[in-house]
């Protein structure tokens, strides 16, 4: 198989895309407040926001929308997707939802109290919030090497097993009404987790009496890291490894939007008839009628064409082979960036990039800003604007370990020659990095507030002598 294997698919359907004069750039990002989230997508050239709802539906996936059941309960679409989650997953209930955060929501209302401890690898910034809303601490858990951005670790999103056993002597089990663990681990560098991890954390909440909860959003990627790098794996297809991975759990959270390869939709499974009987009477309220979840009977159908189509092997092998070809392509310009790349994005070290700004002046933020102004790319910060937290007991700001810059390839939208420009207009404003400033908050809301942040950028000779937000949230 080649490195980087050519796109398993020909384009059949074009969408135009147009790169504004630097002069409208900058106009562009100023309305905008320095937050790539407030941009008019028609002023960005290429899209690498998030691989999230953002991918290319096949043909097959139209064909069947074309067939969606509307009907308000039990309609034909949702007995179809039943049929594929069953297959696939192997949970004795599922409920659709609208995307993952809302199926993160429902499994928080059910099970979590004010107090209580929920461990994850690294938990992803929706479901850090959904516990939190509820009262609960969301704990991180992931092995060091994750933190060390250059060390090469076949499987960086692994759970630290000795930190995991005695986190949950310290809490008590009782403390702690599930655990997690994030395949891929996105907010850790989009990085799998081997399933010799995935069996030990399994064994783990087990003897504790603790139920096991996958957010499963990118596990097509991580069944495919698992087929390549782990011992023994080699020959199973990807449907097999899956059906070995979710065997290990009592549950899913699902986002639809990565590998479903949907635009929207995402549901959450279990095993427990009491949990399912209480999840459903919630996304009665929340979302809709447990056959249909907050979605279109069509959505259904997509989603059940996509998820078959993510576990196909020459997909995976595209998938892997584009980011591949992104991150050779940075190592090349000398480009820090998360080593081994993951599936889906490739991760720059913002904070290696730009020793000049400081983690308080987002560094992550400052480079999403400066590759907008230089070619019209949007990428997302994952550093501090978005992964800073108060400690619960000290309420000072904890800092993520690693100021990102993720560079997400939506699935089967962009080629190689797109990449090439993205290298190529990274190399450019790496040449001039000294010039790049830091940036300060001037207004954020309590939670989840890089996506409505206001900024402002900090003169480089200047040092801001008045108190950020950041520090004035603390008070708060
Ligand atoms: N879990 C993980 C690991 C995610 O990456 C996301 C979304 C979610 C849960 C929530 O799913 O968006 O369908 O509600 N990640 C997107 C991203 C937003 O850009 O990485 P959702």
């Amino acid at each position: 198989m080649a490195h980087h294997p050519p796109e398993p698919f020909r384009i059949k359907m074009v969408e135009p895309i147009k790169l504004l004069d630097r002069d409208a750039r900058k106009a562009a990002i100023r309305r905008a407040n320095y937050n790539l989230f407030s941009l008019r997508a028609e002023d960005i050239f290429i899209d690498l926001f998030t691989d999230s709802g953002t991918s290319a539906m096949s043909q097959a996936q139209w064909a069947a929308m074309l067939e969606g059941d509307e009907a308000y309960a039990g309609a034909r679409s949702y007995f179809r997707l039943a049929e594929v989650i069953q297959d696939i997953f192997g949970f004795s209930y599922f409920l659709p939802t609208h995307q993952g955060r809302a199926a993160e929501n429902i499994l928080s209302a059910c099970l979590v109290k004010p107090g209580q401890y929920v461990p994850s690898n690294i938990h992803f910034d929706t479901g850090y919030a959904n516990i939190s809303v509820r009262g609960g601490h969301p704990v991180n858990l992931v092995i060091d090497e994750a933190h060390n951005p250059t060390v090469y670790h076949p499987f960086k999103g692994n759970m630290d097993l000795q930190k995991l056993r005695d986190f949950i002597k310290q809490i008590g089990p009782h403390q702690i009404p599930f655990g997690m663990i994030t395949v891929t681990n996105n907010a850790g560098g989009g990085q799998p987790v081997s399933m010799e991890n995935l069996r030990a954390v399994s064994q783990t909440y087990k003897e504790f009496g603790i139920p096991f909860f996958i957010d499963a959003c990118r596990y097509a990627e991580n069944v495919y890291f698992v087929k390549l790098r782990e011992p023994g794996y080699a020959d199973k297809t990807p449907l097999e490894i899956s059906r070995e991975m979710f065997a290990l759990a009592d549950g899913i959270t699902m986002s639809g939007k990565k590998d479903g390869i949907v635009n929207i939709g995402g549901f959450i499974a279990m095993n427990d008839k009491a949990l399912f009987e209480q999840a459903s009477n919630e996304l009665l309220i929340r979302e809709g009628f447990p056959t249909y979840g907050g979605l279109a009977g069509r959505d259904l159908d997509a989603m059940a064409v996509g998820l078959r189509e993510a576990l196909r092997e020459e997909y995976l092998a595209y998938r892997l082979g584009q980011t591949t070809y992104l991150a050779d392509r940075l190592r090349e310009l000398e480009i820090p960036i998360i080593e081994p790349p993951g599936a889906h994005a490739v991760y720059v070290d913002a904070g290696q990039l730009l020793p000049h700004i400081p983690q308080e002046q987002f560094p992550g933020q400052s480079l999403s800003v400066e590759l907008y102004l230089e070619g019209g790319i949007r990428t997302v910060e994952i550093g501090s604007l978005g992964f800073a937290h108060p400690d619960p007991q000290t309420g000072q700001m904890v800092h993520p370990k690693l100021e990102l810059l993720r560079l997400a390839l939506p699935r089967r939208v962009y080629t190689q020659s797109h990449l090439d420009y993205v290298a190529e207009i990274l190399a450019k404003t790496a040449a001039r990095r000294e010039q790049i400033p830091g940036y300060r908050l001037i207004y954020a809301a309590k939670l989840m507030r890089q996506f409505t942040a206001q900024l402002e950028p900090i003169t480089l000779d200047v040092h801001p002598s008045e108190p950020s937000l950041e520090l004035s949230m603390l008070q708060v």
